[in-house]
Parts: structure tokens; C-alpha cells; sequence
């Protein structure tokens, strides 16, 4: 039995939304419009969906605002209306960007404004098919007493604005700053309000830029796409695996071409290594673009399983062009880079590797063989070591030949480094 005090709190549950059959459901049609960046409109499922709403993250510098101005740039062509909201530059900035990105067009309207409740006024009277907030972390909104930038104050704001997003028909990009730690200072918190999460990397020395989406409530989260940002803006890289290997040195020790997947897409990069005579008791290992824990990994079992002495070595490992690299497939590229550098060695020129390494240095099956292996030969590569594993039900990849091994002794055969 219910008591009274029970009874009491039912009686004040708001009426319910009622119940249909799901099939009586209509699905509503998405309408997706070009952002004129083919690449970004891959990422986020085939074109910016009306209404949704879609967080860009990454480092400061690494080109947000000149990827979501040249977003507005397109869609005002389209004769769509535009706001930029400017919270961290001036107009007037915004305009000397525009003008470097070569944009004249009428349809993007520019403000400089912090205020949540004022933006979202401007968004309900002005009605753009979509608005940029550049950035999320200098808006601030009445209803809370905190300094702007709180992680309170960011997803206040951010609510008010997706509310009125979503209500409107909107698309909304909402611009965020990663810290170099990866913690989206505050933006990270917004990513279950928004329908999209893009992630913007690479580093600011070199000119590739990778976006990956995180999220999408419209469309795979597989995809990745690879821009360039030139002179004016970022323009899109078709060939990444020629833009990543653009620079690769010939014939020299500690350089491995991996056959990568990126998303869905197979993309080759060079893996880095570096291995030179410490003179620190405790030998420095540095890995940028792969983790360190996995690297220290593959150091050990280079040591105990192929007797390749790195103890009082130092070993440094870099991912070429910037790119980040997640995939347990890169191990025996990491491992043959390694190998190659402490013997002093060059792999062959027209080889790629691709595989895991366990920890008893066998090379464990990866997934997508065939799919890398026809990007190696498409980019003129003739060779690919790759898990034994991965050979069993792999058809013939013409112009590349497929060598299976299956422990890292066995690589280190096949390249003539053990
Ligand atoms: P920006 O879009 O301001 O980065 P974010 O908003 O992520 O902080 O771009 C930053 C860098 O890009 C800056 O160092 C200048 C450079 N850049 C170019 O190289 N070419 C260009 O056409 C533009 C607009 C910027
Ligand atoms: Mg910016």
C-alpha cells in the first residue's frame, strides 16, 4: 500500500507523452545540405543535417574557426543565410580570415557576442539555416553566477543554444578548444547534448590535418577525412597515403611504410624510430603519435623474444605527418622501425608491414587484409609483410606480393634484420 506521502508525489507527475506503436512512427526524412568540403561532408554521413547539432574540437591553431568559416562560405553560395558567432575574435578578424580565404559572399552575417541568451535571441530573429559559436568556451549564460569558461557556464550555454538549434531547424556548429592534455576544457561535458563530435588533429609544424568523428547520431563514426591548410584555407587531400609518405627518406634505417586503416579507409604512413646509445641509467623512450605504454611493450619483446638489445638504448618513435595512430595493426611496423634503426638497416624500399604483436612475439591476424594491401600496390609498393593469419581466405592482391609471419623472429627474417 501506498502511503499518503507517496500518493501525493504520483499525483504531481506531469502528463505523460503517450505511447504509439513504432511502426505508426513516421521516420522523417533528413535533409542534408554540402558544406563544399567533400571531405567534411563525409565525416559528418554525406552533408550538414538541418537541425543538428555538431561539436568541433582540437588544439588551438589547428583550424577550426578557418574549417567552419569556409563551411559558411559554402552554404551562403548555396544562398543560405549564416551566422558567425565570434566570441574569441573580432568581426573584424573574422573578416581579414574570410578575405584571406578568398569569401565574398553577402550571405554570412558576423557578430561579436558572449551572451548565450543573446545569441540565442539573434539565432530566433535573424532565422540562418545555420550558426557557428566560435567558441563555446567564451559564452556565458545570466542563469548561472560562475565565471564564464566554468564547465557549468559552457554547458548552460551550450543547452540554450541547442535547444533553440533543434526547436528551429538549425544546424549549429559548436567550436571547442582541447587542452594539449586532451581534456576538452568543458566541451568534453557537451558531447552527449550534440548529435555530432568531430576531432580535429595533427600537429601545428606540419600542414595535414585529420578530422575524425567521434560521434554522429547521422552517419558512421569510421570516417575520417584529411585535409591540407594552405595559403587560403584548408583544401582536401584525396591521396592521403601519397600526402603522408610525401617526405619519406630512401634507404634509411628506422623507416617502415604501414598499411593503416583509418576509418574505413587504408591509408599508409611512416613509422619512425629512432634507437641510439643512452648514456641514462633509466633509457629514454619517447613515442609521439602511437602510445608509449604499447611501444615499451614492443620493447620488451624485441628484447626477449628476437635478443635485439635496447636496455641501454634510447628509442624514439614518430608518426610522419603529424597523424595519430590507435590501431593495433601498427605493432609490427613499430616493431620492424625499431629493429631496423638498432641494427642499422634499411627495410626494403617497396615493402609495408601491417599486424599485432602479442606478447609472446607471435603476430596475431588483423582485419581488412585485402582492403590494405590493395592500397599498398595502388601507391606502387610490391611487398607486404603481414600476419600469417591474415593470409588464410585473402585472395590475390595483383602487383604485391603477401608474405605471412608468424612471430616477430619471423619478421625480423623476412627483412634480413635477426
Ligand atoms: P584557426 O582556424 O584560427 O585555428 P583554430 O580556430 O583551431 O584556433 O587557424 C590557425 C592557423 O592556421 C594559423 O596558425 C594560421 C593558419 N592558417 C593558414 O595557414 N592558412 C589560412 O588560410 C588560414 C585562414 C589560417
Ligand atoms: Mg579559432
Amino acid at each position: 500500500m501506498p502511503t499518503a506521502r507517496e500518493r501525493g508525489r504520483r499525483a504531481s507527475v506531469p502528463q505523460a507523452a503517450a505511447p504509439r506503436p513504432l511502426a505508426s512512427v513516421a521516420a522523417g526524412e533528413t535533409i542534408r545540405r554540402s558544406t563544399g568540403l567533400g571531405e567534411l561532408d563525409r565525416v559528418l554521413g554525406g552533408g550538414l543535417v538541418q537541425g543538428s547539432v555538431v561539436l568541433v574540437g582540437g588544439d588551438p591553431g589547428i583550424g577550426k574557426s578557418t574549417l567552419a568559416l569556409q563551411a559558411c562560405g559554402a552554404l551562403a553560395r548555396q544562398g543560405l543565410p549564416v551566422l558567425y558567432v565570434a566570441g574569441e575574435e573580432s568581426p573584424e578578424q573574422v573578416r581579414l580570415r574570410a578575405d584571406r580565404l578568398g569569401m565574398a559572399e553577402d550571405g554570412v552575417l558576423v557578430v561579436g557576442e558572449t551572451s548565450a541568451e543573446a545569441v540565442a535571441e539573434l539565432v530566433a530573429t535573424t532565422r540562418p539555416a545555420a550558426v557557428v559559436v566560435d567558441s563555446v568556451q567564451t559564452l556565458h549564460t545570466a542563469a548561472l553566477g560562475s565565471a564564464p569558461g566554468s564547465v557549468g557556464q559552457v554547458r548552460e550555454s551550450a543547452a540554450l543554444l541547442v535547444g533553440v538549434a533543434k526547436a528551429q531547424g538549425i544546424a549549429c556548429f559548436l567550436i571547442g578548444h582541447v587542452t594539449k592534455e586532451g581534456t576538452l576544457a568543458g566541451p568534453r561535458v557537451l558531447e552527449h547534448m550534440v548529435d555530432t563530435v568531430l576531432y580535429f588533429e595533427g600537429d601545428g609544424a606540419h600542414a595535414l590535418r585529420v578530422l575524425r568523428a567521434a560521434k554522429n547520431r547521422f552517419g558512421s563514426t569510421n570516417e575520417v577525412a584529411v585535409f591540407e591548410m594552405g595559403e587560403a584555407g584548408l583544401t582536401e587531400v584525396t591521396n592521403p597515403s601519397a600526402a603522408f609518405l610525401a617526405e619519406r627518406p630512401v634507404d634509411a634505417p628506422g623507416s617502415a611504410v604501414l598499411a593503416s586503416l583509418e576509418g574505413s579507409r587504408p591509408v599508409l604512413v611512416e613509422i619512425q624510430a629512432l634507437v641510439s646509445r643512452s648514456g641514462l641509467a633509466l633509457p629514454r623512450r619517447t613515442a609521439i603519435g602511437v602510445d608509449a605504454g604499447r611501444v615499451a611493450l614492443l620493447i620488451a619483446v624485441l628484447e626477449k623474444r628476437a635478443r635485439v638489445q635496447l636496455y641501454d638504448q634510447d628509442v624514439f618513435l614518430n608518426v610522419a605527418g603529424g597523424l595519430s595512430i590507435g590501431e593495433p595493426a601498427a605493432d609490427l611496423a613499430i616493431v620492424a622501425a625499431v629493429a631496423s634503426s638498432a641494427r642499422g638497416r634499411p627495410l626494403p624500399g617497396d615493402s609495408v608491414v601491417f599486424g599485432e604483436v602479442g606478447l609472446t612475439g607471435e603476430v596475431r591476424a588483423v582485419g581488412r587484409a585485402e582492403v590494405r594491401l590493395r592500397e599498398a600496390a595502388r601507391q606502387g609498393f610490391r611487398r607486404c609483410v603481414l600476419p600469417a593469419g591474415s593470409l588464410r581466405g585473402l585472395g590475390r592482391v595483383p602487383d604485391v606480393d603477401a608474405e605471412g609471419v608468424a612471430s616477430v623472429g619471423d619478421l625480423l627474417r623476412v627483412l634480413e634484420l635477426a
